[in-house]
């Protein structure tokens, strides 16, 4: 059997998630064989939305697709990115019209990838169109293009993420959830050859509220008044993502394995994040 290794890594928070990616990307593609990298980025820049820059550094460090979510329109300057590009997705299920993609194919030593990403609407967009319809569509003509179909789901509710991977088991490689930036221990094959999981996770700060520094949140639950959110830059770091193995022939997983890797080496901390990622 022929099998490729895809890594999808979870929403990525500000500097101190591009520090924990920068240091683990090589090592990881390295021990674990990596055929494509995915990494959702609708938190790279400064905890929310993406620049065209940040995703520079992510194509840089050899990452093949970046998904996003809710935040993806918050940096005004990547809307000509995502009317030229392909690479960077929006959720597929915002009204047609709207700038960028929502699923794009990527051909890699003689193997097609569909990259799907959507958008939940349980307790987040009820008013965005119906992601199980958008899914039909795109693999009716997606199907034809790539055996490999990999769907970044970023929603709220666990039922929504389950009942889509249900729903499509067998007919896509991976149905992977993402934005509560908490990594579920849920990961399986579902009965037809898709894996899935709730939620991937994310990378950032390890003692932080989502990758965010805590007191303000906190502040803002004790008074209900505005506070501005930063990103918490504070070591330890974690990186969380999964591994996909899936058979190129049938499309369907042969696995799907959970990392959560924690990076203390607060040393450095200082000197990559200025050098490489200060100031952006
Ligand atoms: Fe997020
Ligand atoms: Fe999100």
């Amino acid at each position: 059997m022929n099998t490729r290794k895809i890594l999808m890594v979870g929403d990525i928070v500000g500097a101190a998630g591009r520090t924990v990616f920068q240091r683990t990307i090589e090592s990881l593609r390295r021990d674990y064989g990596i055929d494509l990298v995915i990494v959702n980025g609708e938190n790279s820049a400064h905890g929310i939305g993406i620049t065209p820059r940040i995703v520079e550094f992510f194509k840089e460090h050899g990452v093949d697709v970046i998904t996003s979510g809710n935040h993806i329109w918050h940096k005004k300057e990547i809307f000509p990115y995502l009317n030229t590009h392909q690479d960077l997705l929006r959720p597929a299920n915002f009204p047609s019209g709207v700038p960028g993609v929502g699923v794009t194919i990527v051909n890699k030593q003689g193997v097609s990838y569909a990259i799907v990403n959507l958008l939940g609407r349980v307790f987040m967009r009820e008013n965005i169109d119906c992601p199980f319809k958008a899914l039909e569509t795109i693999l009716s003509y997606a199907r034809d293009k790539a055996h490999i179909i990999i769907v970044d789901f970023h929603a709220e509710a666990t039922s929504e993420k389950q009942a889509l991977a249900s729903h499509f088991d067998g007919r896509v490689t991976a149905v992977l959830g993402t934005h509560t930036h908490v990594q579920t221990a849920d990961e399986r094959l579902m009965p037809n050859g898709t894996a899935y999981i709730t939620d991937v996770g994310m990378c950032g700060a390890l003692n932080s509220l989502l990758g965010m520094e805590s007191k303000p949140i906190i502040q803002r639950f004790l008074t209900q008044m505005p506070v501005k959110f930063s990103v918490e830059m504070a070591s330890p770091y974690i990186l969380n993502a999964v591994i996909i193995e899936a058979d190129t022939a049938t499309g369907h997983a042969q696995s799907i394995e959970r990392l959560i890797i924690t990076d203390n080496r607060a040393e450095l901390e200082k000197e990559c994040i200025e050098k490489t990622l200060g100031g952006w």
